[in-house]
């Protein structure tokens, strides 16, 4: 009995250690607290709401100086639910500030994505030409209804801001827009046509967008529909934009229509993917150029990364240039709500301005960014040109912090090779991108990122996109912020966005090419700091 008794306390003993060196293990390398989490994976300059949910932005607008940005926002779950917009507010479009929620779930339903314009001629009443008002539009989702087996639960709804977008009350004829028997009826986009004095909406309605009219925002008129038989069909279109676009160097104006899919990405899941041509007032005609492109193959999207789905431009801004500016949501539907954070859910992209390039055969979107970097760089490095070694090259160690960094690298002479950047760190993870010359391919592999096994969609094949330059350099900008790689590649031509959870924060970036190479690359690295900066 005795030496039983000794037997089992030994038994508990052993376990008791045991368990302990796991947790220990398990703290090493994982997150078990918020207080790392939050260190570690909160981004510094990317928006992220400070608890909960968010997924797609909404209701983007410029006034005085400011970008306001709401979001779809789950205020008591960090899982997606019933949806209220969120706010916050950026003068620079790094530093964002939070505010309260802005529109709140009503009788008609939960509040879904939409948009926002400044009504600066006052044409539906609810201001002056002195205080124009900010009139969002939205759709209400009836969850009740959907439930009660209804398939017209969604509708369109408006409400106003006299206060430049911090409070808003909703029109007391709501909904603007009713249900005409669409499943997926959603996500107006509003914009002010000048030539025909006229706001002109577009909206999501099953596998195409349609167009309405209206010269108050009250009544709208149903114009036209866009998209049987072109374009991705994979899955539900969503999150329409359009907007007109001067092709680069010309006089030419052509208009863009953005569609978000999911799922239907280039690789898998949500993606953005976009039209080139024509729009009347009434009628989106695809360019005859385009369309044979994209009856090729379709590689018309404006981020061939996984995580950026549901951007549009903000209204009432335009670059000195007349380029809009777009913003989307860092997550994929695929896995966003099970992404390795717990008290708050996903981020948003860079703001990017968009350009239009004319192309040998027709046209191509390309996006840069337009931030002044100068206030946050916290320490600088160049790399003259220097030789790439099949083994790896190390390009960076702890001189420069990679969490939150920009970098600018240029590959001359690239040759039929492939040429690998690995992010590191010294509990074994690794984030891998770059060119394949071979097969004109970009490409991430967050395979082994770090934590990847909350969803075989994160990290089960490599994400790869099409090189269109035939320039013999290669130039990249690649922007980290301690959950997210943004690449810009060829000034923007290809754009990759993804998201990564590595168990400590990257320290050592190296570069590699497949097979002995002539190529030789130089490097231009910043640290960033913007939290240092006090929001003004
Ligand atoms: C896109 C989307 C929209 C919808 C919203 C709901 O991500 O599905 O179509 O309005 O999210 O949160």
């Amino acid at each position: 009995m005795k030496s039983d008794r000794v037997f089992v306390l030994i038994l508990i003993t052993i376990l008791f250690f045991n368990t302990c060196s796991t947790d220990k293990k398990n703290n090493d390398k994982g997150m078990t607290n918020t207080q790392s989490e939050e260190e570690k994976y909160r981004p510094s300059f990317h928006f992220t709401p400070q608890k909960n949910w968010m997924n797609d932005p909404n209701g983007m607008f410029f006034l005085n100086g400011q970008f306001h940005l709401y979001f779809q926002y789950h205020p008591e779950s960090s899982v997606w639910g019933p949806m209220h917009w969120g706010h916050a507010t950026s003068k620079d479009l790094i530093r964002w500030e939070e505010h309260p929620i802005a529109l709140f779930p009503d009788d008609l339903g939960t509040i879904f994505s939409g948009s926002a314009v400044v009504d600066h001629l006052n044409t539906t009443g609810f201001g002056s030409l002195e205080n124009p008002p900010i009139v969002a539009m939205y759709t209400n989702h009836d969850a009740k209804a959907e439930q009660k087996g209804s398939e017209l639960f969604q509708t369109q709804s408006i409400a106003y801001s006299l206060d430049q977008g911090f409070t808003w009350t909703k029109f007391e004829n709501n909904p603007v827009i009713q249900n005409p028997g669409i499943r997926d009826f959603r996500d107006p986009k509003v914009f002010w046509m000048e030539s025909d004095k006229k706001w002109i909406m577009t909206l999501a309605a099953g596998q195409e967008t349609q167009f309405y009219a209206s010269t108050n925002l009250k009544e709208w008129t149903f114009l036209s529909a866009f998209g049987k038989g072109i374009g991705n069909h994979d899955g539900v279109w969503e999150c329409p934009d359009l907007f007109p676009l001067k092709v680069k160097g010309t006089d030419t104006t052509k208009w863009v229509h953005l569609v978000s899919i999911n799922p239907g990405g280039p690789n898998g899941g949500s993606a953005t993917q976009y039209f080139v041509g024509d729009f009347d007032g009434f009628t989106f005609t695809v360019d005859p150029k385009f369309k044979k492109d994209l009856q090729k193959e379709h590689l018309f999207w404006t981020d061939f990364g996984k995580d950026n789905y549901a951007g549009v431009t903000f209204s009432n801004w335009k670059s000195i240039e007349g380029n809009p500016l777009f913003l989307g949501w860092m997550s994929n539907w695929q896995y966003a709500n099970k992404v390795p954070t717990h008290s708050w859910r996903s981020a948003m992209t860079l703001a990017r301005t968009l350009e239009l390039i004319k192309t040998e055969s027709s046209f191509r979107l390309q996006s840069s960014l337009p931030i002044d970097w100068n206030p946050f760089v916290s320490k600088k490095k160049q790399i003259a040109d220097t030789k790439i070694e099949q083994e790896q090259t190390i390009l960076s160690t702890n001189t420069i912090d990679l969490s939150s960094a920009r970098i600018r690298v240029d590959i001359k002479n690239v040759d039929p090779n492939k040429y690998t950047f690995t992010l590191s760190n010294q509990v074994g993870d690794s984030l891998l991108f770059g060119y394949d010359h071979k097969k004109q391919e970009f490409f991430i592999d967050r395979s082994l990122s770090g934590k990847v096994d909350f969803s075989s969609d994160f990290s089960n094949k490599l994400s790869i996109a099409p090189r269109f330059s035939n320039q013999k350099t290669l130039s990249l900008e690649v922007i980290l912020d301690k959950t997210s790689i943004e690449l810009f590649f060829d000034l923007g031509e290809t754009v990759m966005t993804e998201i990564f959870f590595p168990n400590q924060p990257f320290e050592t970036l190296s570069l590699s090419s497949e097979a002995q190479t002539k190529a030789v690359f130089s490097a231009e690295l910043w640290e960033l700091n913007p939290l240092k900066e006090e929001v003004k």
